[in-house]
């Protein structure tokens, strides 16, 4: 694949012997390896069903649907590979994805036609597999071959090489997720637009807005969960409650160490990669201020004794799915007496949003619940220059200068889920059976915020569940974390 990234010069150092001697002695005496039996991974079957319903929507196009590339973190370093949700989606391939794979679907005369093209090992007599760090099986591990990943995946499979051929034909009638792999969505414009007669075809603007299409697509196509994906969140949830247990375990040396909120985020974390799994986002733990602060991830405060701790964290499984949720915790073990009175405000934003969930209704409504919850609290309080009637009007919303942000998204493959839906189908959208979203009302006072009484400064809470729509209601994932002001001091005092 062409590489816009800077040349990784290593030549200065490099002391890989180029001898001839050297080359055909590292290049023979291997053992043969023959393909293993493998049987089809349990998402295959879904994700052949999710291919299957993205070809009906897309008749007659070519679509082209890359994992992405490694990303550079800094000179010769790249971060951890994730393949883009899309990619993972429509062949069922995780945390294992190789880099660089391209899904296509090539339309036929009664639908479309998937291959799945990756780079596949190098042989022996290639020095790949020696001499180069980014890609070579010495350096980085082995890949799998064409035949494994495709009884693996049940998709037919081709070298990436081949793939190169095709970007060559290309044309007006190949959609492709543009955001997935910017090399390519570069090349491949360059090649349409190079092509003899393309003053006949689309600008590289109208091919954009017909690929944006097919993106939408691929969202709305995960709004509702089949049932692998739902096994999945369950399980997702179930480890991400693992991690908070062993962080309510480990408070004394939190509070013990000048960095404790690094030791939060690295006791969850490491529980993630004891269990074999990674985390769907950055840890966010927020003591004491930090917690007003939505997406505090740098967590180099301190945790003091009487904070409350804000941990939004999430599980992600080799198959991709994560959780997202969030525990305010009181590190000492109770509440004081304003704390509890902003939590339990919260948690009845959260409950009331919760109890109107059910198939029919618009999701909008579930915010729309949990901020009534929200300005009759602050109202209450005196916050507000209006009452909470007033405050909910569209033109005013006093009462979000303490929660910006939304109420829930949805979840999935991505922690914000589904995030090119059109929002018809989203914010507007109606509730199905098998949707997963969060439910994350939270009530933030700034230090230094002058609308409320100095007690309440610097008092952050967010409750964050994951919530199933099923046939007739709603089902909270994550209820056996605990969640309500007693249970939570209980948790943190070990008496659960
Ligand atoms: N977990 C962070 C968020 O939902 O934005
Ligand atoms: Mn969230």
């Amino acid at each position: 694949m062409a590489d816009s990234q800077a040349p990784r010069a290593t030549s200065n150092r490099s002391t890989t012997p180029g001898s001839d001697v050297f080359k055909d002695y590292i290049s023979t005496q291997w053992a043969e390896r023959p393909d293993e039996a493998v049987t089809p991974r349990e998402q295959s079957a879904f994700a052949l069903e999710r291919r299957s319903r993205l070809s009906a929507l897309h008749p007659g196009k070519r679509l082209v649907v890359p994992a992405g590339q490694t990303k550079v973190r800094s000179n010769d370093t790249d971060y951890p590979f994730r393949a883009h949700a899309a990619f993972s989606h429509l062949t069922g391939w995780g945390s294992d994805t190789v880099p660089g794979s391209v899904l296509v679907l090539e339309p036929t005369a009664d639908g479309h036609e998937a291959t799945l093209y990756f780079r596949a090992s190098a042989g022996r007599d290639s020095d790949e597999f020696y001499a180069n760090p980014e890609i070579g099986e010495f350096w980085i591990g082995p890949r799998p071959s064409l035949v494994q990943v495709g009884a693996d995946l049940g998709l037919e499979t081709r070298d990436l090489a081949d793939f190169e051929a095709m970007v060559g034909v290309a044309d007006a009638d190949t959609l492709l997720v543009r955001d997935a792999d910017p090399d390519l969505t570069r090349r491949v414009d360059a090649l349409v637009d190079e092509r003899p007669g393309s003053e006949t075809l689309d600008t590289v603007a109208d091919r954009a807005a017909a690929s944006d299409t097919l993106t939408r697509d691929l969202s709305e196509l995960r709004l509702v969960k089949d049932p692998f994906e739902i096994a999945e969140m369950r399980l997702a949830v179930a480890a991400t409650q693992r991690g908070f247990d062993d962080v309510i375990a480990d408070l004394p040396e939190v509070l013990a160490h000048p960095r404790g909120e690094r030791l939060v985020e690295g006791t969850f974390n490491r529980r993630a990669r004891a269990d074999g799994n990674a985390v769907g986002y950055d840890t966010i733990a927020a003591s004491g201020e930090h917690a007003c602060i939505l997406h505090w991830t740098r967590n180099d405060g301190t945790v003091s004794p009487g904070d409350l701790i804000l941990i939004d964290a999430g599980i992600e499984l080799d198959s991709l799915y994560t959780a997202d949720i969030t525990r305010t915790l009181p590190v000492s073990g109770r509440f004081s007496d304003v704390q509890r009175l902003v939590y339990d405000a919260v948690l009845e934003a959260a409950d009331a949003a919760f109890a109107i969930v059910k198939p029919g209704i618009r999701f909008r409504e579930i915010h729309a619940t949990a901020m009534a919850v929200i300005a009759e609290k602050t109202a209450e309080w005196g916050f507000l220059p209006v009452s909470a009637a007033e405050s909910i009007q569209p033109e005013r919303q006093y009462h979000r200068r303490y929660m910006v942000h939304g109420t829930s998204h949805h979840l999935g493959l991505d922690v914000h889920d589904c995030a090119a839906a059109r929002r018809d189908l989203y914010l507007d959208g109606v509730v199905e059976p098998g949707m997963v979203f969060t439910i994350e009302p939270g009530l933030y006072f700034q230090p230094d915020d002058l609308t409320v009484p100095e007690e309440f400064r610097g008092i952050g809470v967010r409750i964050e569940d994951d919530i199933l729509v099923t046939a007739d209601g709603a089902e909270n994932l994550s209820i056996a974390i605990p969640r309500t002001a007693a249970d939570v001091e209980d948790w943190v005092a070990g008496r659960r």
